[in-house]
């Protein structure tokens, strides 16, 4: 297999930060919003996001070996896992920042190594993302991380893209008069609203949140938990998201994955957590600590 497989879009970065955002993007100079093809489908029972049989390695080592992961429209899977398991290299795939070795991602039952570049690109498009070290530029007032997307990617205008960052801010409990701030004049936790606000400023049909919580003291986790809970019903967003914090998994889930030593070794909803069967699992969420990757 071709160390690119998905060819030269994939892999390159070019559809990080620029286009994660373009989904019902918002004209600019008017209230009307386009939708993605797919929003048009009618709905079915075909799972949303398909992962089948990933496969990832670095060099020789084996990073996902067969994941397998299946969510349905508008639901929210937690991937749970040992540091260094794979998670974020998942979202990544599932992303296109990383290539691939083997297995199959299908969005809407579309398989994505089948597309041309171009089309591929688009249909990644629909993905608003937080990344797990918040990505935000230090050198842009907050505001101008939260339309960066929309300006940047989309050419929406200064005016109109502020004005959907003030609305995402304030959907994430930030007033007005953050919106000038560097983000190192945030706390964290204001840090991680803002790169929700960022990763939902275009609408997006999926999303992929890696450690939203992170670092966060407990109050915090609630506080930004809450938002990303609201903000992903209000988006009816089918929802990828990554965290090793059990409280922000019971919150935010509909469904929980556990990856160990490249595979998804129990995957379940929520409210089955307590009784998996899994000894795995079972250590993880009963004060687990740090548990090796494998
Ligand atoms: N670009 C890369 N090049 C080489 N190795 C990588 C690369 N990205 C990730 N890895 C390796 O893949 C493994 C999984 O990394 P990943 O970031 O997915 O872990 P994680 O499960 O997200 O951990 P954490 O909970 O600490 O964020 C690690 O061993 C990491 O060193
Ligand atoms: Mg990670």
């Amino acid at each position: 297999m071709p160390e690119d497989r998905f060819g030269d879009a994939w892999g390159k970065g070019v559809v990080t930060v620029l286009s994660v955002f373009s989904f019902r993007l918002p004209r600019p100079g008017g209230g009307q919003v386009r939708e993605g093809a797919i929003a048009r489908m009618k709905p079915s029972l075909a799972p949303k996001l398909e992962i089948r049989q990933l496969k990832k390695s670095f060099g020789g080592h084996v990073v996902l070996d067969g994941v397998d992961l299946s969510l349905a429209a508008g639901e929210t899977t937690v991937i749970m896992g040992a540091s260094g398991s794979g998670k974020s290299v998942t979202a990544k795939c599932v992303l296109g920042l990383l290539p691939i070795d083997g297995g199959e991602i299908f969005l809407d039952g579309v398989e994505l190594s089948q597309l041309g570049a171009r089309k591929r690109e688009s249909l990644l498009r629909q993905f608003g993302v937080l990344f797990q070290r918040g990505a935000l530029f230090d050198s842009l007032p907050v505001w101008r991380n939260v339309a960066f997307g929309l300006m940047e990617g989309l050419g929406v205008g200064r005016v109109a893209a502020k004005a959907v960052a003030l609305e995402k801010l304030a959907q994430v409990g930030l007033g007005s008069d953050v919106a000038e701030l560097l983000p190192s004049e945030l706390s964290g936790g204001m840090q991680k609203r803002v790169a929700l606000a960022r990763a939902i400023a275009a609408g997006p049909a999926y999303l992929v949140l890696d450690e939203p919580t992170e670092g966060l003291d407990p109050i915090m986790v609630d506080v930004v938990d809450d938002f990303v809970v609201k903000t992903v019903n209000e988006l009816k967003a089918t929802t990828l998201a990554i965290t090793n914090n059990i409280a922000c998994a019971r919150k935010i889930a509909t469904r929980v994955a556990m990856l160990h030593e490249g595979k998804i070794i129990w995957n379940g909803a929520v409210g089955e957590l307590d009784r998996s069967g899994n000894s795995y699992v079972e250590r993880f969420i009963h004060g687990h600590g740090r548990l090796a990757s494998g």
